[in-house]
């Protein structure tokens, strides 16, 4: 592979903002300064007027991911085709333990499925049944597999929900190994009386979805999951957090030095719960857990992106079709015509997470480019054992790299995306920023609207001590 300089870019990581040139030689960023002599058998990519930032990492997707009765419609090689042309070049996906089976079975299987992959991925481990050997086993994935991190449900009994018990033991092993676990904070039971109630009272439409997970039990689960974390003294991230409530207890627990960490979602940070109102079946496109808030909600979220509060943006990517065809009903949000209950619950993302935050984050809510990239790369690659490999741009770092148009301005809409599923939740939103060449380890992989990457090019990542703050 040739070396290739980028020249005259303006380089910003979290706490650079400079122009320089970059070399990547074998994988890596080799030297960055001005002027890097360039000779013939040297590719130069020219970057004047372009931001130059680190290759996305984004800690929360679903890929080809079985979740009850549906399965999540990206295959690892058009999920991870789609984050690269959204400035992405690290994902850490679940795998996930069926009951009764050991959580090194579900690596397994994810291992299988993660094959076709075009950027680099990592994994989290869903924890759904805690047992005495589930927590031999979890010693082995961070040691032996590079797993550093666990997620474990509060919600949705029956399918993935753990008890508190549960979720108190795999903190403790996980504290006391150098990893983190990952919580899907709601209170399931009694969300699940709502549901219930619901739909005895006849109410089937997408929009009892948002109305039976209140944000007081979104709250009530993540105060819980800090205080049995505290107890088990292990780190804690808390994921997709929506709710003021949440962010409150949070807050609350970081100030005390309770080492709590927690992402949001651009969905919560752009969308509102009136996305629910839309005719028909088509709210169902916004059936995500949780659901969208009101906007009282949304600029909780944005003070605590600037507060520090919230480190990370991940994009929760769990997509499944609005329509039937051609994938067919496992893959759709058809599975919850006329019973909202059986909505599969996620959105695709992966694609736009990059240009939504720096329009939104950026240029309207005045974060610095530091802070958008600290967001979106590099404190997701801290949280979860991937830096300094991932989420910077320096010597001897990945050559994982994005060079970014500030002044482009375009409109989102699903028929340009790579995802498989047949919508956004962003149709004909106009944004300014686009990207525009993507390298994965000093490979171009992107160019304009060109794939040059192919399916299998990703590496597994092994990632090292998790929640180190
Ligand atoms: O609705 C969502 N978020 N689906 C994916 C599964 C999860 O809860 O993260
Ligand atoms: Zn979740
Ligand atoms: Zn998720």
């Amino acid at each position: 592979m040739a070396p290739i300089v980028i020249k005259n870019g303006r380089i910003i990581t979290a706490v650079d903002d400079y122009t320089a040139d970059i070399l990547m030689e074998g994988e890596r960023v080799q030297t960055i300064g001005r002027d890097i002599p360039v000779g013939p058998d040297v590719e130069v990519h020219e970057a004047a007027g372009l931001l130059v930032v680190p290759g996305g990492v984004d800690v929360h997707t679903h890929l080809d991911w079985e979740f009850g009765s549906a399965r999540s419609a990206d295959t690892f090689g058009t999920g991870t085709q789609a984050a690269a042309f959204g400035g992405t070049t690290t994902l850490v996906d679940f795998a996930d333990q069926k009951r009764g089976q050991s959580p090194l079975a579900g690596l397994e299987d994810w291992h299988q499925r993660a094959q076709s992959s075009c950027v680099d991925v990592g994994a989290h481990v869903i924890l759904t049944d805690v047992t005495d050997q589930t927590l031999e086993d979890m010693k082995t994935l961070i040691a032996r597999e590079g797993v550093s991190s666990f997620k474990l449900f509060m919600a949705y009994p029956g399918v993935l929900m753990v008890d508190d018990a549960g979720l108190f033991r795999a903190m403790r092993v996980a504290g006391s190994n150098h990893a983190m676990v990952c919580v899907h904070a709601e209170n399931g039971p009694v969300i699940q009386a709502l549901i219930e109630e619901a739909l005895s009272q006849g109410h089937t439409s997408p929009k009892s979805h948002m109305l039976t997970r209140p944000s007081l039990m979104e709250g009530e689960a993540t105060h819980r999951a800090i205080r049995i974390s505290e107890l088990a003294q292990s780190p804690l991230y808390i994921v997709h957090l929506s709710a003021r409530e949440a962010l409150v207890s949070v807050a609350e627990a970081r100030d005390r030095g309770v080492p709590v960490s927690a992402e949001t979602c651009p969905h919560y940070l752009f969308l509102t719960d009136e996305e629910y109102d839309r005719p028909g079946f088509d709210g169902a496109k916004y059936v995500m857990t949780p659901p969208l808030r009101t906007q009282a909600h949304q600029q909780e979220l944005w003070r605590g992106l600037r507060t520090g509060n919230l480190q990370v943006i991940s994009t929760d990517h769990c997509p499944f079709c609005f329509q039937e065809q051609p994938l067919g009903m496992k893959y759709s949000k058809r599975l919850g015509y006329g019973d909202f209950s059986k909505i599969p619950n996620g959105a695709p993302g992966v694609e736009t997470r990059l240009p939504l935050v720096f329009d939104g984050g950026f240029r309207q809510m005045g974060l610095s480019l530091n802070r958008i990239v600290e967001l979106t790369s590099t404190a997701p690659a801290k949280l979860f054992g991937l830096f300094p490999k991932k989420g910077t741009i320096a010597v001897g770092s990945d050559a994982d790299i994005v060079l970014f148009d500030p002044g482009e301005t375009w409109t989102i809409t699903a028929s340009e995306q790579h995802s498989r599923v047949d919508y956004t939740l962003f149709e004909g939103r106009s944004v300014t920023g686009r990207v525009k060449k993507v390298f994965l380890r000093g490979q171009l992989i992107v160019d304009g609207t060109e794939w040059r990457g192919r399916e299998g090019m990703g590496h597994f990542v092994f990632r090292g001590e998790s929640g180190k703050v």
